[in-house]
């Protein structure tokens, strides 16, 4: 079985192999502050090892629930926010077909998302397309206490017990939250809804693994099995025992930070692949969350290519010199498609007949490397040798990985999210929250 690869080559320019090679030390220590959980936030380590302690039992149960919401709707609502949300979205929207929705002989429920904005007529659209459809609800909240996923659940709760009665309503909603505190397990225990746990020391973008992750993808008819199988062999290979030049999580944590160091502050996530969209929207989280505070960090923004080069092409080539390029980068797509021959030619394209479209894609991608490297732009590809759950699986542990890593290279605590409470603090005041009355009066002295 081939594994996911890192190369750094074309990134290496801007700072030297000796450079990024002269931070091994401090990135296999930082790697060991995981393994030894004495870094910074680590009560917040459980995902380290979750890919290979999760039992047969637990993926059983997931699957067990899974099949009932499968058997039961024809659509699956996955309410959630953040980490409650995203890696679900990343993994349907990289495997599934991307027009899975318009098949008529689908054999997978529809998974539609609510609870990660608070848009009216998304909701409002959202409950109107429900009308008359067979669905269900899986509720996803760590705290349970998120206003957005609660509002929609609300909504979306009794929605579904007027369509379907309050009885059947409880087999068809799942609730994936803390083991004992939260509005959400309050109410979970209250309704009498099958519940998942979410550990303690799991922060919401590191959950993709447990069954915030697990249970939707399960839902939309995804192999979670070969999903954290991929996870377990990139637990081994980027171990604390795998010496730095072979451990691509500490090479990643490695280079990223002496470019930041050298004053490249934006990374940039591009794929060549549209299914890996919503990874790129995982991966902001995950090291935007992580390492943006003590105003320090890189800031982590990504693009779809060639659809981007289009758009923001220009500035990655021509713009500020503060950025780096991450590719990701998929050896061999799913399906062939040849570029058909044209007698009339009226389009100049018969130099590409016969050749399979991501021949085409290949070389777009080749030249944008070099264009961006010519650029000032420094490059590094990560390789998937293709799109399957067990190479996404590889994906999410060696960025889990190296985002620890990352952290605590660039001296901050990568567990916490201390900046995410100032809006909501602003919010509840302005909405006249009970408890809240102070800062109530203070925030609308401002206005
Ligand atoms: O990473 C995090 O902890 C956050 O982004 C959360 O995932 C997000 O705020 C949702 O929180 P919760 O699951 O508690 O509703």
């Amino acid at each position: 079985m081939k594994n996911i690869s890192l190369n750094i080559d074309k990134a290496l320019g801007t700072v030297t192999k000796e450079q990024v090679y002269a931070q091994a030390k401090k990135a296999s220590e930082c790697n060991a502050k995981l393994q030894n959980g004495n870094g910074a936030g680590n009560d917040f380590l459980g995902w380290l090892h979750l890919p290979s302690s999760i039992t047969e039992a637990e993926i059983e149960d997931i699957e067990k629930s899974a099949s009932v919401l499968r058997s039961k709707c024809e659509v699956v609502v996955a309410i959630g926010i953040g980490g409650s949300y995203l890696g679900t979205k990343a993994v349907v929207e990289a495997l599934n077909n991307s027009f899975d929705w318009l098949h008529t002989d689908r054999k997978n429920p529809v998974l539609l998302y609510a609870g990660n904005n608070i848009g009216e007529d998304y909701l409002y659209e959202l409950c109107e397309i429900l009308k008359g459809k067979q669905f269900g609800l899986i509720n996803i909240s760590k705290s349970g206490t998120t206003t957005e996923p609660a509002l929609a659940f609300r909504m979306l709760k009794k929605q579904l017990e007027d369509a379907v009665g309050k009885e059947e309503a409880k087999h068809r909603i799942v609730a994936i939250t803390d083991a004992k505190k939260g509005a959400l397990r309050s109410l979970a225990d209250k309704e009498g809804y099958k519940t998942f746990i979410i550990p303690d020391n799991v922060g919401g973008r590191f959950s993709v693994l447990t069954p915030v992750g697990l249970l939707p993808i399960a839902v939309a008819g995804i192999n979670i099995r070969e999903l954290i199988a991929g996870a377990v062999s990139l637990e081994k290979t980027t171990d604390t025992t795998v010496p730095f030049e072979e451990n691509i999580s500490e090479i990643y944590a490695a280079v990223r930070n002496e470019l930041y160091k050298s004053g490249k502050k934006v990374e940039i996530l591009a794929n060549f692949n549209p299914k890996l969209h919503f990874i790129a929207e995982w991966w902001k989280q995950l090291y935007g969350e992580s390492e943006g505070k003590d105003h320090k960090g890189i800031f982590p923004a990504s693009v779809d290519l060639t659809t981007d080069l289009h758009s923001m092409g220009q500035w990655i080539q021509d713009g500020e010199r503060i950025i780096f390029e991450t590719v990701i980068s998929v050896e061999e797509p799913e399906h062939k498609v040849i570029v058909p021959t044209d007698e009339a030619n009226l389009d100049g394209l018969n130099f590409l007949a016969g050749k399979h479209v991501d021949e085409v894609n290949k070389m777009a991608e080749l030249g944008t490397q070099l264009a961006h490297v010519d650029g000032g732009v420094p490059n590094i590809k990560i390789c998937l040798p293709k799109m399957s759950a067990y190479y996404i699986g590889q994906l999410f542990y060696f960025f889990e990985r190296a985002c620890g890593i990352s952290g605590y290279m660039l001296d901050v605590n990568p567990f916490n999210q201390p900046g995410v409470e100032a809006y909501k603090k602003n919010m509840f005041a302005l909405l006249n929250k009970p408890g809240y009355e102070k800062e109530s009066e203070a925030i609308k002295a401002k206005l």
